[in-house]
């Protein structure tokens, strides 16, 4: 049995998040470490809150509060919202730890010594009704190429150029609306990534299993333009982790903190020790450090394209350049965008299903199902209201629930709420040799991490059963050969077990409302199907469950399109 850490690419704090972010890196990590669980490895899943930057400041701002309250608020909704999903991690982490703050102020000070830092000064925006530096994106003013009044300070949205701060006309904070703006000058740290160059590309190409969406946005910041830049990893910001070399002041750095994009995937660390310290594991790095066994872990991370760049060069460089034994990942997976009714997502436009909103209307797994078997893997792909009614309805309700409301009511009805005795045949010896191809499929497919194929798989196995329930039709068996009919319907119940067992790491609600009702904790990985088949023997007790799963009505589906078509305030 191997030792899997696995990182899910930490949401931001400012605000609660859409499906879109669920989909593209927490649900397919959940996935992942509940399958290999299942399978007996031992596992480390962790995640955290995204908590410092603008950002965070600003939505503080907004409610109004400290922007530490404001934080800690939002960190205990978000972890609210992943138990409701049924995210499994050992950990739900903060990057403003402690822990993080020590570790963060630690790295800087190795790569400073091993000559990885340089320091820069630049003239940047300064707002004196603000007293404070502004970030690009929160200056505007005319652009200078089209005339356009709202103009960003990098990007001009009308005419698409690309703007400094400095080419607008008649600047102003977004912040404040203030034009009392000048130039100043203000040094900042940067990690030296050019010099790594070599280093990073020679370890990417050595990762010839990775998906091709990983490595080619990898390889295009590593040769792009003028190669792979060095970074700024640092801001003049109140809100983050102050700028320190290990322990000791930065000379000239006071009142700074590091960039977001430099804490946040350490936190990714912090979060194990996290955990530790809340009680709620030991030893973590034997996780973490190389040196203390964390040679034969292996780690694989989770995340949405956008955040590739970060994860395949700067924290690589990040713990490469600190020379000392930490683990680096060895798989990242990672996904496309899911597209809304035709549009895009957007947690500052507010357009979307959001994830609280999520979870009044249906349970988790309904979402869980639909959103894993159309994870935006090789392409973008698209919400609609459609397609979500008629994926739950024909899979979840058709298919799995359908299934297991006919085998367990007929039972009762016939044989009583017990596992009926009777034997198997050679239909039921066929059925047993097709499930377990399917069954090794399946697996080849998690262990992949190949998402969709694994949903289609064990889709493909819910049908095989509603058809051998459907030939060997018990119903009709009955009336000339009761012994035979008791035969086929303790292999269905049976298969409800199995079903329970296997789709657990999909719909974790449903598996234990099966497993319930089959009066059975065994949840043993069926490793032969045959024996599986067999682990509910005659006499052996069950309750017919409630539905599991309800359809979606077309008024209710027509209502949500309706109620979520807007913009969320
Ligand atoms: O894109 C995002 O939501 C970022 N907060 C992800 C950070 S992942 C990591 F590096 F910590
Ligand atoms: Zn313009």
């Amino acid at each position: 049995m191997a030792r899997h850490l696995i990182t899910s690419a930490i949401p931001y704090i400012n605000g609660i998040k859409h499906l879109g972010n669920l989909v593209g890196s927490q649900l397919p990590a959940d996935l992942y470490a509940r399958y290999l669980r299942a399978r007996g490895h031992e596992v480390l899943f962790l995640c955290a809150t995204d908590e410092h930057g603008t950002p965070a400041e600003l939505a503080a701002a907004k409610a109004g509060k400290p922007v530490a309250e404001y934080c800690a608020e939002m960190h205990a909704v978000q972890a609210e919202i992943a138990k409701g999903f049924r995210l499994s991690f050992d950990h739900f982490g903060r990057s403003s730890s402690e822990q993080n703050r020590v570790l963060t102020q630690h790295f800087a000070g190795v790569l400073a010594d091993n000559d990885l830092i340089r320091e820069v000064v630049e003239t940047q925006i300064y707002s004196k009704a603000d007293g404070r530096f502004l970030p690009d994106r929160y200056i505007e003013g005319t652009c200078p190429n089209c005339g356009f009044e709202s103009a960003r300070g990098d990007q001009c949205d009308n005419c698409t150029k690309q703007l400094d701060p400095t080419d607008l006309i008649e600047p102003y904070s977004t912040i404040s609306g203030s034009k009392d703006l000048e130039e100043r000058q203000t040094k900042h740290l940067y990690l030296r990534q050019s010099e790594m160059r070599e280093q990073l590309e020679a370890w990417i190409d050595s990762k010839s299993d990775w998906p091709i969406l990983t490595t080619s946005i990898a390889k295009k910041w590593l040769t792009d333009g003028d190669g792979l830049q060095d970074r700024g990893i640092t801001r003049d910001l109140d809100w983050g982790v102050p700028v320190k070399r290990g322990r000791e002041d930065w000379p000239g750095m006071e009142g700074k903190v590091f960039y977001v994009w430099f804490d946040a995937p350490i936190e990714y660390i912090a979060s194990a020790q996290e955990w530790v310290d809340a009680g709620e594991g030991r030893d973590w790095e034997r996780w973490w450090r190389t040196d203390k066994g964390a040679e034969d872990v292996v780690y694989t991370q989770f995340m949405g394209k956008d955040n590739v760049p970060f994860h395949t060069l700067s924290f690589p460089a990040t713990i490469l350049g600190s020379k000392e034994p930490w683990k680096l990942v060895d798989y990242i997976k990672s996904f496309n965008y899911l597209n809304y009714e035709g549009g895009q997502f957007s947690t500052s436009r507010g357009r979307g299903v959001f994830q609280d909103q999520a979870l009044e209307i249906l349970p988790a797994d309904y979402w869980r199902w639909w959103l894993l078997s159309n994870v935006p893997e090789t392409s973008d792909s698209e919400f609609t209201w459609e397609n979500f009614q008629a994926g739950v309805n024909k899979d979840l309700a058709d298919v799995l629930g359908n299934f297991v409301s006919r085998v367990t009511k007929f039972c009762r009805s016939k044989f009583g709420e017990e596992v009926p005795d009777g034997t198997y045949g050679p239909q039921e010896a066929a059925l047993i040799e097709d499930l377990t191809t399917r069954l090794h499929a399946y697996e080849a497919h998690l262990e992949a991490m190949e998402v969709r194929k694994s949903a289609q798989e064990l889709r493909a196995i819910w049908v095989a059963g509603n058809e051998y329930l459907q030939e060997a039709a018990p119903w009709s068996t009955f009336k000339e050969d009761p012994a035979r009919a008791a035969g086929q319907i303790r292999l269905a119940l049976n298969l409800i077990r199995f079903y329970a067992v296997i789709s657990q790491p999909f719909i974790p609600d449903a598996a234990a409302q099966l497993m319930a009702a089959m009066h059975t904790d065994d949840d043993s990985w069926p490793e032969d199907v045959a024996a599986a088949l067999e682990a509910l023997p005659s006499g052996h007790a069950f309750t017919v469950p409630d539905v599991s799963f309800r359809k979606i009505g077309d008024d209710e589906r027509a209502e949500w399109q309706e109620r979520f078509a807007g913009t969320r305030a």
